[in-house]
């Protein structure tokens, strides 16, 4: 088949499966409205829970830093991409989380993607939960490592897991979402640790969602629960209103991740500018308790009022609504309906779920005031 053949016929087959995306263009920031083709929206889709996303202090922090330090680090964080700014922003991003050192990623993506592929490799084990997000999956299949994966949150599976296959292993790593971004459950995290510690495992969470939404000033759902894993991945994306993302650890571990993580070694350095704003979305999230109070006011009104007009809403940890359908097709009509009445949230489709599992992701923010929540329950039919 000529190569635009194939493209016409890949495409053709994400339309008739209804699984095509497409881009939609904000003509301003995002918040919890959004303005899209002349008209505001009330937003139900973004990750930016604390609404940071446009904060005059950390618009001007990036300024200032773009101002002082540029806009680009120019090369790899190893050849000359590494600023004083790249410094204090993994200070400030380890004494949040409550470990001893941190090293800055481009993206959550490549963070994942890199941690595990520099920590294990082949004659080592992971242990994956099967919902965990796709950047550690991929992560684990870069690795070479051998991949075990386990049911959702079920630790007697990964426990008969380990007692089988540890033995014949060197290092082994479990590997695991603290708050499933699709599912909104948190993982047990308490009894991940007891069954990694008893077989001489690593544990890696991610608290892409919730750092910054969890724990005491914010530091994510292990400070909550007093736990320590061996390698934390905490996003600047979501929360702290940012780009960005980083691992948390001991010395020793960042210290392998910025020789081996690939994503690390072999990428141009983050941006200064936006290292340089670090410090000041810490002090907001450290500070944020009010913003994380109004988030969890407004899904609980939100989820509510759901279940109230009989939706299928299984509320896990924090302010993801997981919305059950079913069908992708289904899932595109009812977030067309909403779309019609002034709501953006999004349908959530395979590949990103598992078929027949299609559901809305409904996700309000920290300045999701009640009156638009009630509006944006008035929209579902
Ligand atoms: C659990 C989880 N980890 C990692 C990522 C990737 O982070 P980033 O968007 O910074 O690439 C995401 C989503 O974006 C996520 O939901």
């Amino acid at each position: 088949v000529r190569f635009s053949e194939h493209v016409l016929d890949q495409l053709r087959s994400l339309h008739t499966s209804s699984l095509h995306r497409s881009l939609l263009t904000l003509d301003g920031p995002t918040g919890a409205t959004v303005d899209i083709g002349g008209r505001t929206y009330i937003q139900l889709a973004s990750n930016d829970y604390l609404s940071l996303a446009h904060h005059p202090e950390i618009v001007a922090a990036v300024a200032a830093g773009a101002s002082r330090w540029g806009t680009g680090a120019g090369a790899s964080r190893l050849i000359t991409g590494h600023q004083r700014v790249h410094e204090a922003a993994e200070r400030s991003l380890a004494d949040l989380i409550h470990q001893d050192a941190a090293l800055l990623f481009p993206t959550g993506y490549m963070a994942n993607v890199g941690a595990i592929q520099a920590l294990v490799g082949r004659g080592d084990l992971i242990l994956s939960d099967v919902l965990n997000h796709a950047s550690l999956i991929d992560g684990c299949r870069l690795s070479g490592a051998k991949v075990l994966v386990y049911p959702h949150r079920d630790v007697a599976a990964a426990r008969a897991l380990l007692e089988t296959h540890r033995k014949d292993h060197r290092a082994a790593l479990l590997v695991t979402d603290a708050i499933f971004s699709m599912d909104a459950t948190a993982a047990p995290l308490a009894e991940l640790r007891a069954l990694t510690d008893a077989h001489d495992a690593g544990l890696l969470v991610d608290e892409a969602h919730a750092l910054g939404v969890l724990g005491p000033n914010g530091a994510g759902l292990l400070a909550e629960l007093g736990l320590r894993a061996d390698v934390v991945i905490g996003t600047l994306g979501k929360a702290l209103g940012l780009m960005g993302a980083f691992a948390g650890g001991s010395p020793e571990v960042v210290d392998l991740l910025l020789n081996r993580a690939r994503s690390f070694v072999f990428a141009t350095g983050i941006s200064p500018a936006i290292a340089a704003a670090v410090p000041t979305a810490v002090a907001l999230v450290r500070d944020g308790d009010d913003r994380r109070r109004a988030l969890l006011d407004a899904t609980l009104t939100l989820s509510r009022g759901l279940l109230d007009r009989g939706y299928d809403v299984r509320p896990g940890r924090g302010p993801i609504l997981p919305v059950w359908i079913g069908e992708a097709t289904e899932a595109l009509v009812l977030s067309q309906r909403l779309w019609e009445r002034g709501v953006v949230a999004r349908a959530i489709r395979p590949p990103t779920v598992p078929p027949g599992t299609a559901r809305l992701r409904v996700v309000p923010t920290a300045s999701s005031s009640p009156e638009l929540v009630q509006r944006a329950l008035n929209a579902f039919p």
